[in-house]
Parts: structure tokens; C-alpha cells; sequence
């Protein structure tokens, strides 16, 4: 870890140059870092942490979410869920994400209170652990490492939360004006030397999922695509979104959908 720590430094120096022609140089070594922090990445030590949580009986139901919450792929199994959400479950009869549904089974099965729960979802950057979800979600995420994402589109409840979250990305509002596609609908807009997605095509959409959960560099810490969501709320000026909402789910279903048969390389990276 002590040279990934110098090389983050190093490269963060790359990247914060003010010139616009720095971007490429910048672009080009933050991918070979990433190419070579992959190969002993950060993300295995909260894959780990959210295995041991998976297993283990906890809250006050005293059960294990590996005995009792099925992710979409059967009861306790991991393998291929990320890939396969948002999806339908009808025991909760609402689509959603993996973090969503996690929480929804600690809330169901565990006997967790959602609030204590939503009281801290994200890591932030004073802390030195990421919260129990995020690792949990970093675990289920890594048994979909080198999958093809598959969200059930056909299903029309699932298209349903896709096409409202197209909607969603269309829709302008806040101080500014602005919208998701504002920022992500076109291709090659770039803000402070950061290439933006163009969530609605197949390219821009894989990019806008792959990598997550992931380790940032920039305060050392694990997030989801949830916490990623957020962040773009608060880049829109936009009130800050409840945590584990239908809003949230459907943003990401749009993303899934369009990123749909494309590789999932498990968790990641990201600047
Ligand atoms: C004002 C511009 C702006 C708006 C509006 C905005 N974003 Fe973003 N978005 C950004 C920036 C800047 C980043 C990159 C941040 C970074 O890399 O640190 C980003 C990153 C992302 C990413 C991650 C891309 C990656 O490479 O992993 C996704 C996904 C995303 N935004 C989705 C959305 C969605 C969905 C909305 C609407 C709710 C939205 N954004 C609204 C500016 C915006």
C-alpha cells in the first residue's frame, strides 16, 4: 500500500495542472496507473470485509443475509447478481439496485433499522472504514467480476424504472437549470480535465458503471454507484436524493440498461 500512496500523490499532482493540454498526458497515466493498481487492488480488503459481513448472524434477528436474503440468483447466492440488477423482487414488489436490495434485507431479515443505516451510507473522507454496506456491496459486486451485465429489460417492470429514469436524466431543474444529460448527454464534454460520459449511448453508459463499487483516490475511500448518483445530484444542485430511493434505482437502471452486454470487470478504481 505504501507505493500506491506515493504514486496517488504523484498522480494527483498530474492531474490537478490547470492547462487543458495536460488532460491527455494526465488521461494516459492515470489509465496505466490504474492498469497497475488493478492488479492488486485496493477493493479486494472491502471485498473481504463485506464476505465476513454476508456470513456472519447479526442484527437483532441474529441471522446471516448468506441464510436469508436472496439478491435475485437464489437464496445466499452472489454470483451474477450485480450484473442482473436492478431487478424485480416481488417479495418487496419494487425493482431495485444491489445496494438498495441489501439494505432492504438487512431492514427485513436482520432486524436493522433502515434509519440507523441511512444515518452514514457513504464513507467519507475522515473516516477510516468504509460503513458495513459499502463492503457488502463491494462483495456482491466482485461475483460478477468478468460478467456480462444483464438487466432483465424485458421484464416490464424493470423497463418501467429504465424509462423513468431516462426521463429523469432528461429532466431540468435546480438554480442552473441543469440535467444529468447537461453534463452526460453528448459526447466528449469534460469538466476540470474530467471526461464526462455520454450516458445514453452503449459506450458512455459502460463507462458510467464499470469501476463501480469503487476505491477513490482522491480521500482513499470505497463508494458505490449510489454514492456516485448523489454526488451528480449535488453536482446538479439538486437537493440531495433519500438514500436507497426508487429515484436512485431508476437512475442506475437507465445506465444498466444501456450498458447491457457489455463486461463487468468487478470492482474498481476511480480518480
Ligand atoms: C454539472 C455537471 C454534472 C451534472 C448535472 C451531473 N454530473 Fe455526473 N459527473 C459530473 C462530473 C464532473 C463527474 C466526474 C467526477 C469525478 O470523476 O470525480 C461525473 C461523474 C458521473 C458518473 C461516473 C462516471 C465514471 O467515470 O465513473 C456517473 C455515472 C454520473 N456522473 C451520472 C450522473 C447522473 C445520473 C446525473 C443526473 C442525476 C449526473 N451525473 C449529473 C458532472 C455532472
Amino acid at each position: 500500500m505504501k507505493s500506491h500512496v506515493a504514486l496517488m500523490a504523484a498522480l494527483s499532482v498530474a492531474l490537478v495542472g490547470p492547462a487543458a493540454a495536460q488532460t491527455k498526458d494526465a488521461n494516459a497515466e492515470f489509465e496505466k496507473f490504474r492498469a497497475e493498481m488493478e492488479e492488486s487492488s485496493p477493493a479486494e480488503l472491502f471485498e473481504a470485509r463485506g464476505e465476513e459481513l454476508w456470513k456472519a448472524k447479526r442484527g437483532p434477528n441474529k441471522v446471516s443475509l448468506a441464510e436469508s436474503c436472496d439478491l435475485g440468483q437464489g437464496l445466499g447466492n452472489v454470483e451474477g447478481a450485480y450484473v442482473r440488477t436492478p431487478r424485480y423482487f416481488a417479495d418487496a414488489d419494487a425493482v431495485m439496485d444491489i445496494e438498495r436490495r441489501l439494505v432492504w434485507c438487512m431492514v427485513e431479515k436482520q432486524g436493522f433499522k433502515f434509519e440507523d443505516i441511512a444515518k452514514k451510507p457513504f464513507q467519507g473522507a475522515n473516516d477510516n472504514n468504509a460503513p458495513d454496506i459499502t463492503n457488502l456491496v463491494t462483495y456482491v459486486a466482485s461475483g460478477s467480476r468478468n460478467m456480462k451485465f444483464d438487466m432483465p429489460l424485458h421484464d416490464a417492470k424493470v423497463r418501467d424504472a429504465f424509462e423513468t429514469g431516462k426521463a429523469m436524466a432528461a429532466y431540468r431543474a435546480g438554480p442552473y437549470d441543469f440535467s444529468c444529460n447537461t453534463c452526460h448527454g453528448t459526447d466528449g464534454k469534460r469538466i476540470r480535465m474530467q471526461n464526462l460520459p455520454n450516458l445514453a449511448t452503449s459506450e458512455g453508459a459502460i463507462r458510467g458503471v464499470q469501476g463501480w463499487p469503487g476505491y477513490r483516490m482522491t480521500g482513499g475511500v470505497m463508494l458505490t454507484s449510489q454514492w456516485r448518483m448523489n454526488d451528480c445530484f449535488r453536482q446538479q444542485r439538486f437537493p440531495e436524493p433519500k438514500y436507497a430511493s426508487q429515484a436512485v434505482t431508476n437512475l442506475i437502471a437507465y445506465m444498466t440498461g444501456n450498458a447491457n452486454g457489455q463486461l463487468y470487470k468487478g470492482p474498481g478504481i476511480k480518480r
